[in-house]
């Protein structure tokens, strides 16, 4: 087997002060996330979703960041998917964005829900045809017989489509997920890293500095 135990890298980009950082997280996260984008690493808006279903059987996958603000984080996906049915039974999630590049994580912890059709629908409208009808044509989480029965499903709905828009299917649209913690993790030296934790508390955000 591969001797991984020497692996070894020391984290030496940055530092994060309490002193520096913003009292709101969402305007950290906003410092954070531009960083990221600017630093041209691939898809930084990719996030780790966990859930956990009915028999409290932990789940994690990676889901698109679409939209944030002081409401929250929201990704799109099927309603009928695994990870939505998750959320149906337990809507605590946590989410979880690593960065190597830039030697930074992001933990936030919080309840999810479903947002509006129409906020749905707007974003559904702004996606090409063919991911509209990709929509449509997933079952996403459940066991298909084929590629070519996927192949077969793309066809028929784009028959089905071919003239006029491609309605918001009433199975897919956006979840929430409104924050009660928020960990900024920054990688620094000997493993003594800097870990900043903001928590809601009624409706402000408490700062708090937690060991590596
Ligand atoms: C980089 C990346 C981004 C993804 N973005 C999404 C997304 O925004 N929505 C989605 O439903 N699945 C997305 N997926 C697929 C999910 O990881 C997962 O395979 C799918 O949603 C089914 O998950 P579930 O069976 O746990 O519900 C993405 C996968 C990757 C690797």
């Amino acid at each position: 087997m591969l001797d991984l135990t020497q692996m070894r890298r020391d984290y030496k980009q940055s530092t994060l002060d309490e002193n520096e950082v913003f009292s709101q997280p969402l305007e950290q996260f906003e410092k954070w996330f531009t960083e990221a984008l600017n630093s041209k690493i691939i898809e930084p808006n990719a996030m780790l979703l966990a859930t956990v279903n009915k028999e409290s059987i932990p789940s994690v996958r990676a889901v698109l960041l679409k939209i944030f603000d002081e409401r929250g984080f929201v990704f799109f996906t099927n309603y009928n998917s695994d990870k939505a049915q998750d959320i149906a039974v337990n809507p605590n999630v946590a989410l979880e964005f690593l960065w190597l590049d830039l030697e930074r994580q992001i933990r936030i912890t919080g309840r999810a829900e479903k947002i509006s059709t129409a906020e749905s629908l707007k974003y559904f409208l702004s996606r090409s045809r063919d991911s509209r009808i990709g929509a449509w044509v997933s079952d996403q989480s459940q066991v298909i017989n084929s590629r070519q029965a996927l192949a077969m499903q793309i066809a028929k709905m784009k028959a089905k489509f071919a003239k006029g828009e491609i309605p918001l299917p009433d199975f897919w649209g956006g979840f929430r997920v409104i924050p009660e913690k928020i960990e900024f993790w920054q990688g620094r030296e000997n493993r003594l890293h800097d870990r900043l934790l903001y928590t809601k508390k009624g409706s402000d955000w408490v700062i708090s500095r937690l060991a590596p």
